[in-house]
Order: C-alpha cells, then sequence, then structure tokens
C-alpha cells in the first residue's frame, strides 16, 4: 500500500486531501496542521522554507513516505525547490495558482487571482504570470492578497470571512476597474475553497471559481505510477493519520465539517 504525507499551515489542505481521498482512495494519508507557524502568508520564504523542511523530516522520521503533497501554494511558492533539493527520490506536488485553466476558460480575457502575500509576491507567481500571459495574450490577471482570510477561515469566524471576501472582491475590481469583467477567480489559497459560498454569493452566477485541488490530486496518482482509478477501488475507506503541531480543535472540527472524518490528532512535535 502506498502512503502519502499531505501538509499545510493548518486547515487549508484539507481541500486538497479531500480531492486526494475521491482520486486515490487506496493510499494511505498523512496529514499535518503546521498550526503552531500558521498563517504562513505573511511568513518570509525562508522561514517558510525553514519549516517546510523540518515538518517534512519530522513526517519522515515516523513513516516512509511514498509522496508528500505541499497542500499549500504559499509553501509550494517558498520552499518546494529546497524540499525537491534535499529529497530527490521522494516526489513531491505543489499546488500553485491554476491560472492556465482559468485563462484557458475565459471569455472576457480577465482572471482574478485571490492568494496569500507570500504567495503574490513570490518569484514562482511573477514566472507563472509570465508565462501564462504569453501563452494567453488576451488574458489579464489582476491578483489580490487576502490579509487574514485564511486565520478566519482556521477560526471558522463567518462574519470575518464574509468581510474579508468583500473586500478581497473589491479590492480586485478597483485595481484595474479600465478592464472587462473578471469571469474566473482563482483560489490561489487552499483555504479559500472553505469560503467559496460566501465568494459564489458576491461574485455572481458569471464568475467560475477555479480551485486545483482536483488537478492536485490526479497529479499525485501519476507520480505515484498507480493505474487509472477503478470504480471497485470506490469503495475502500482508508483511515487517514491525523498530526498537527500545535493545536489541534481547528483541524478536528474541520475534517468533521469538511470531509466528514471524525480526527484522532496527535501532536507532531516539530
Ligand atoms: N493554505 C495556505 C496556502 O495555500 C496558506 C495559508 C496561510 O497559512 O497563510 O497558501
Amino acid at each position: 500500500m502506498k502512503t502519502v504525507g499531505v501538509w499545510d499551515s493548518g486547515v487549508g489542505g484539507l481541500s486538497v486531501l479531500r480531492a486526494l481521498l475521491a482520486e486515490l482512495p487506496e493510499v494511505r494519508f498523512i496529514y499535518v496542521a503546521d498550526s503552531a507557524c500558521a498563517p504562513y502568508g505573511g511568513h518570509s520564504a525562508e522561514l517558510v522554507t525553514e519549516r517546510a523542511l523540518r515538518i517534512s523530516a519530522a513526517l519522515l522520521a515516523r513513516t516512509p513516505l511514498d509522496a508528500m503533497v505541499v497542500a499549500c501554494n504559499t509553501a509550494t511558492a517558498g520552499a518546494i525547490d529546497a524540499l525537491r533539493a534535499r529529497y530527490a527520490t521522494l516526489p513531491v506536488v505543489g499546488v500553485e495558482p491554476a491560472l492556465k485553466p482559468a485563462a484557458q476558460a475565459s471569455r472576457t480575457g480577465h482572471v482574478g487571482v485571490l492568494a496569500t502575500r507570500g504567495t503574490l509576491t513570490s518569484r514562482r507567481y511573477a514566472d507563472l504570470v509570465s508565462r501564462t500571459e504569453a501563452a494567453y495574450p488576451h488574458v489579464r490577471f489582476s491578483s489580490q492578497a487576502c490579509e487574514g482570510l485564511a486565520d478566519a477561515i482556521e477560526l471558522a469566524d463567518l462574519p470575518a470571512v464574509a468581510r474579508l471576501c468583500h473586500k478581497a472582491w473589491t479590492s480586485l475590481h478597483q485595481q484595474s476597474p479600465e478592464r472587462p469583467p473578471i469571469d474566473q477567480l482563482v483560489l490561489g489559497c487552499t483555504h479559500y475553497p472553505f469560503a467559496r459560498a460566501e465568494l459564489e454569493r458576491l461574485c455572481g452566477p458569471q464568475v467560475q471559481l477555479v480551485d486545483p485541488a482536483v488537478a492536485v490530486a490526479r497529479q499525485a496518482r501519476r507520480v505515484l505510477l498507480l493505474p487509472a482509478r477503478t470504480p471497485m477501488a470506490l469503495d475502500v475507506h482508508l483511515a487517514v493519520e491525523w498530526l498537527d503541531t500545535g493545536n489541534s480543535l481547528a483541524l478536528e472540527s474541520a475534517a468533521r465539517q469538511w470531509i466528514h472524518r471524525e480526527a484522532k490528532v496527535e501532536t507532531l512535535p516539530v
């Protein structure tokens, strides 16, 4: 049986784990929330890289892994190169804002991107924007950092989630009022799919929300060299192992709410 480690700063990676469980029911998953150092979005790339290396080392010391999924855009932007350099033989799958699928789907040619400051100020993101704009010359991206939104989702603070989504959506429009209306909104942080209902309400039916979780899960199947999913495999439901570097309450309640699992969380001392 294959074992895959999945981690994020907190509960956001559950949006990726949900897709992984659906795509790879025959795989055993270990989920780590680095709540002791959350949120990552305002940290330097150096600090995020240090955490990424420490969490990966702690996970691998516990169990041999067949692959690792960095279920966090901020950590992918800051640390995936360092992780791949350190663990050359371990497949490491990251999560990046899904600019290409959004550009492909956009009719108006204006795509909005919501992500953390860490992701949006990274070299990796700047390269992704230039590559995608070069490949889709009719498309322009407006990007907005959502300070505090991951935290509000972590705390399940619904009034704050509503207020911060409204602020982000308004700021996106104020950035470039001369552009045509946004018709694709990229969720560039794995926490944001848990604000989907609020965002859909704000944006209206003409805007499509773009979440890369399913594509990430398919990529995980590819790197694990597993054959295509069979309908029979859907009946298997393996237990997830849950770890948290800090307070596990948010993880327990988010696992129950978002993926309908009772999480017995152990502490990972990192
Ligand atoms: N969920 C993470 C991401 O995808 C980070 C949120 C945070 O800790 O700031 O970027």
